[in-house]
């Protein structure tokens, strides 16, 4: 319990989230993604401190949905708009693709009930949240 506690809190910190997930509801893209995400991720822990990995491919499904959607439009050179360094948006599509291929060996994991992997992937991840959005978010 006391982990989980630590956890949330220190996500909290670090994603400094302020955005509710209803005003996330916009047509932007990046931000229908990551309210999804941040979603997923949330259970993901939870699924991690209480070793329920069941929970994890489900918690995905509609990350892999808007994900699809991110892909369409990249292909389909819409505009895409980034709070910070749009001139590298090259660099965010690149740590995008390989955040959803980490994601997919998380959801592997989970399916087969390899909870050190699930574990390992879990911090994966959280580190390629910081580190997009050390680039990318907007500075407080
Ligand atoms: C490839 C880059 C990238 C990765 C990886 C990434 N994010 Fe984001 N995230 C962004 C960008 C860019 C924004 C800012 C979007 C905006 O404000 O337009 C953002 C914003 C957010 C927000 C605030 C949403 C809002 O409406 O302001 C949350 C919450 C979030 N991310 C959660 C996560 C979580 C949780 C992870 C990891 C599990 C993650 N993100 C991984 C790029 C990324």
């Amino acid at each position: 319990m006391r982990l989980r506690v630590i956890l949330a809190v220190l996500m909290a910190i670090t994603l400094s989230v302020s955005v509710s997930v209803a005003e996330a509801q916009d047509e932007n893209l990046v931000r229908k993604e990551m309210a999804a995400l941040d979603k997923a991720f949330k259970i993901t822990i939870d699924a991690v401190v209480l070793n329920q990995p069941e929970k994890i491919a489900p918690a995905f499904a509609e990350v892999q949905k808007i994900k699809e959607q991110v892909e369409q439009a990249v292909k389909g050179k819409k505009k895409i708009a980034l709070p910070r360094n749009q001139n590298k948006f090259k660099v965010f599509v690149k740590l995008d693709n390989r955040f959803h291929h980490e994601v997919g060996a998380l959801v592997l994991a989970a399916k087969k009930n390899r909870m050190r992997a699930v574990n390992r992937q879990a911090h994966n991840l959280l580190n390629m949240c910081v580190r997009c959005h050390d680039i990318f978010r907007k500075k407080a």
